[in-house]
């Protein structure tokens, strides 16, 4: 065990790669608002975690917000008015009235939690009226829609985030920072997905909480109504983001670095067919539904500097949760499900992996160590608090997101190729560079400051 060399080689890289205090970058003080001023579009479950995190925050006013479902409406005016707040605007009337909310002179940024096919129509029109808009995962359901979201950028200087919560989990940004460091050598491999069984919450009707519905579109509740569509109609990685935003940044991609194509395979669909028999019967008229989605999808992608990501979409079958990554370069590996890693020359025993609880937390990154007390009431673990912290940061220093459009066009791209590749027998589908070249010379940004 060379623990010289491993402490030499964090040293030296630390100093190169380390992390910038938040005063270096906030040199527009003179602009910066103190305050964001937001409107919200879809406070069902989704929206109203942010909203919440939006009322403890005293730098946040919400003056709007907007839903179509007067269920969703009543939740959110009663958890504002729990918080003590005023009451908001309301935008209520029909699908398109989100168009009226986005014009309102008291907003400086809208936040999107509304089923998939609205991101980019709603994106787009809270750009073009000038708004910061953050949208939550995927941002865009097809190749086009990516390319408007960039285009709107690029006309109206307006921004975009994608709300991806899973970049700021305290693991995957302590591998980031390892990654940096050299911890893992160069780069070659990562493995991501999401692993995560949804029968329940696709076939949820509202009356049970333990997912035992078979109930889907209009009589579905939540994401019931919307989602499990998609797997009626689509075959490929539906929701890749949760898995590759977080590989993306420990791969450089847009900045330095780049997705080339990729190849997608997808197993037999039987996961949501058996469920509905299961408990709905045989006889139940969903039983005869033809689901497209395959139950395992399995897609490939290869990086312009030679290394390969694998994600996996899992999402009906009875599984544990689990994002499944893997960071692999020519000096060690972590994997997530052991939660164990191995370091050439670092761990004790050679070919054997040790427990990674210690590096995450030498690694901890200063994100994290700073704000861990305020994160405590977010959901998913804190990662809410991080990712909607992100954004009002971003807004208030009037700068790009940590996380900004071509994050958004390109992560959500997959989805879309994916579907491309299977339907293609698997062939190997090029993945556009939608920073047209720039990504060349962008350079990181995410989890490079204290702040956001
Ligand atoms: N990042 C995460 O951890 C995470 C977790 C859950 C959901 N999500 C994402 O959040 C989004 C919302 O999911 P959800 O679980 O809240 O779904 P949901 O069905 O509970 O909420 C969607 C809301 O949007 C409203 N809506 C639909 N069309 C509208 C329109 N035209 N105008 C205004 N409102 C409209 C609905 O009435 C509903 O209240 C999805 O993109 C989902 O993938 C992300």
């Amino acid at each position: 065990m060379d623990r010289r060399n491993f402490l030499q080689k964090a040293t030296l890289a630390g100093s190169a790669t380390g992390i910038l205090p938040s005063i270096l970058l906030n040199n527009e003080t003179e602009t910066a608002r103190d305050k964001v001023r937001i409107g919200f579009i879809g406070v069902g479950l989704r929206g109203r975690n942010h909203l919440q995190q939006a009322l403890f925050r005293p730098d946040v006013e919400v003056n709007a917000i907007c839903d179509i479902d007067s269920n969703s409406v009543k939740a959110a005016l009663d958890l504002i008015k729990k918080a003590g707040k005023k009451e908001p605007a309301l935008y209520a009337k029909g699908d398109e009235d989100f168009l009226n909310m986005v014009k309102r002179d008291d907003l400086d940024a809208i936040l999107i939690a509304t089923p998939w096919q609205w991101h980019v129509p709603m994106a787009i029109a809270a750009m073009k009226a000038g708004k910061y808009a953050a949208v939550e995962v995927s941002a865009t359901v097809t190749l086009q829609e990516s390319w408007d979201l960039v285009d709107t950028f690029e006309k109206t200087g307006s921004h975009c985030m994608i709300l991806e919560n899973v970049c700021y989990r305290r693991d995957v940004m302590a591998i980031l920072k390892m990654i940096r460091e050299g911890m893992f050598g160069e780069m070659t491999y990562a493995h991501c997905g999401y692993q995560h069984d949804l029968r329940g919450i696709k076939f949820n009707n509202g009356t049970s909480n333990e997912g035992t519905g078979v109930e889907f579109g209009e009589k579905g509740f939540s994401e019931a109504k919307w989602r499990t569509q998609h797997s009626v109609d689509r075959n490929g990685d539906i929701y890749p983001t949760h898995g590759l935003g977080p590989v993306a940044h420990w791969m450089n991609i847009n900045r330095g670095n780049k997705f080339n194509y990729l190849t997608s395979t997808a197993t037999k669909p039987l996961g949501l067919h058996k469920y509905v028999v299961d408990h709905g019967g045989k006889d139940h008229p969903n039983a005869k539904v033809n689901f497209k989605l395959g139950d395992v999808v399995t897609t490939v992608i290869q990086c312009h500097n030679g290394e390969n990501i694998v994600i996996i979409h899992d999402t009906n079958s009875p599984r544990p949760y689990s994002l499944g990554f893997r960071a692999q370069g020519t000096e060690g590996i972590w994997m997530n499900d052991g939660h164990t890693i191995y370091l050439e020359d670092v761990s004790p025993k050679k070919h054997e992996a040790e427990p990674d609880a210690p590096y995450l937390k030498k690694y901890d990154h200063p994100l994290w160590t700073k704000y861990e007390k305020e994160a405590e009431n977010a959901g998913h673990g804190g990662i809410d608090y991080f990712v909607f912290r992100g954004f009002i940061e971003a807004v208030k220093r009037k700068v790009a997101p940590p996380i900004d459009v071509y994050d958004a066009a390109v992560w959500s791209a997959i989805s879309p190729l994916s579907e491309l590749s299977i339907a293609r027998g698997s062939s190997p589908v090029e993945i556009p560079d939608f920073t047209r070249g720039k990504w060349k010379t962008n350079k990181p940004i995410f989890g490079l400051n204290d702040e956001f």
